[in-house]
């Protein structure tokens, strides 16, 4: 299969999880520092408070992007870096080191494509109520204008949020991210200003008149266990929280129907006047994908009254069924519901179990699945589909958040002892993919 000249292969990272050095240079404590450091929230106490030691590697991580031929990168911006406060004072040394970065890519000839918010908030902005109070909309948009005004002229690629249904409902309604509340009052609070906080985003980008903006959403299709009217209702409540939740009100207008009559009383008072400054999808809708679900009724769980149901199938170690239809079945589904947006694959990628060995990861099954997902991802390309690029998750091995550093997602290997790199199998297959835009 051929991918078309100009087709943008690339990596992607987030700041949180391979930068370390969270507090240098006059940077603000993020609410994932905070919840990193309380005991029992991350997997063996991990924090990000090294990390992959970006934060000072970058020039090292640069050259390896370039050995690997990307021709671009999506990477993102920490907000208290930047601001440590979330708002008010810009702490220079922490935008300098976005802005060497943003020019050292360009030099490379790597188009960066810059995350505004990937999780990691302001901690003092938490303690003003984060995401549940209906001030963000207005922190997050000035904060997004300040990067367009000092990185415009140098990034064409911009996303907003990343992956804003598991803010809401990791973060808010179950706790297992940070800021690790279970409200769910917040978490539907959390929703609708990030609705709000994203459109706000693209019309002040909008207003520099220059670049590309989206949001990037994790999608996956929700298939029932079985026919019965039961499994196939549990199957649609998941689908439409997940998939829908997000995308209706931005390309729509409208909150899904179901929704409002599950969770509707959640939302903040007189969220419906907020529905037509809401409606702004952006440019493009950047996709996360990873895996599917199937999912049976079950009145014991208190959620959503469904569980999934475990495939025999192959499982990557984050114990995620490797489904690459899945792929194809979503980008086809954003076509047809949403009349074909421009989309970008924002993440796709796997974790396994890698092995340094004799200076070498023999990651076999990497490759397997990244090939399988690519080829899913140019049939849906030959049915119409405007996808434009592929970011993988991950360039390194990173802190893979309440997971710490026992998961591995990267083409790149990274020795958390020495920090020393080693480009995996999967590492080098990718190159040649990129070279040829051959599969
Ligand atoms: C996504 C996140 C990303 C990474 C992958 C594995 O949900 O956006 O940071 O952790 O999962």
């Amino acid at each position: 299969m051929k991918f078309p000249d100009g087709f943008l292969w690339g990596a992607a990272t987030a700041s949180y999880q391979i930068e370390g050095s969270s507090l240098a240079d006059g940077a603000g404590p993020s609410i994932w520092y905070r919840f990193s450091h309380t005991p029992g929230n991350v997997v063996e106490g991990h924090t990000g408070d090294i990390a992959c030691d970006h934060y000072r590697r970058w020039r090292e991580d640069l050259a390896l992007m370039k050995e690997l031929g990307l021709k671009a990168y999506r990477f993102s911006v920490s907000w208290p870096r930047v601001l440590p406060e979330g708002k008010g004072r810009v702490n220079e040394k922490g935008l300098g080191f976005y802005e060497r970065l943003v020019e050292g890519l360009g030099e490379a000839g790597i188009e960066p494509m810059v995350t505004i918010y990937h999780w990691d908030l302001p901690a003092s902005l938490q303690d003003r109520g984060g995401w549940a109070n209906r001030e963000v909309v207005g922190w997050f948009s000035d904060y997004a204008s300040l990067l367009f005004k000092r990185l415009g002229d140098r990034v064409r690629l911009w996303i907003t949020l990343n992956e804003p249904w598991v803010t809401a409902h990791l973060g808010y309604a179950t706790g297992v991210h940070a800021p690790g509340m279970r409200d769910i009052f917040a978490a539907f609070r959390a929703v609708h200003h990030q609705l709000l906080a994203h459109a706000e985003a693209v019309r002040a980008m909008r207003a520099e008149g220059r670049g590309e903006i989206g949001i990037a959403v994790n999608l996956g299709p929700q298939h029932p266990a079985s026919p019965s009217e039961e499994d196939v209702r549990a199957a649609e409540r998941w689908d439409t929280y997940l998939n829908r939740l997000f995308l209706d009100p931005l390309f729509l207008g409208e909150y899904p129907g179901s929704i409002l009559e599950t969770f509707g009383w959640a939302l903040p008072k007189g969220w419906e006047k907020d529905t037509v400054k809401i409606k702004e999808p952006g440019d493009f809708v950047g996709v996360n994908y990873y895996t599917r679900a199937v999912v049976a009724h079950d009145p014991r769980d208190p959620f959503l009254r469904a569980r999934q149901v475990r495939q025999e199938a192959p499982h990557t170690e984050m114990g995620w069924e490797v489904y690459p239809d899945g792929l194809y079945e979503v980008l086809t589904w954003l076509r047809d519901r949403y009349g074909g947006p421009r989309m970008y694959i924002t993440e796709n990628g796997a974790a396994f179990s890698d092995r340094l060995e004799d200076e070498e990861v023999k990651d076999e099954a990497r490759v397997d699945y990244l090939r399988e997902h690519f080829l899913r991802a140019g049939r849906a390309m030959e049915e119409g589909v405007d996808l434009r690029g592929y970011m993988v998750w991950s360039l390194m091995d990173n802190f893979e958040w309440t997971f710490g550093y026992t998961k591995r997602f990267g083409l790149v290997y990274v020795d958390y002892e020495t920090q020393k790199r080693v480009v995996k199998e999967s590492g080098r297959w990718y190159s040649n993919v990129i070279a040829s835009g051959e599969i």
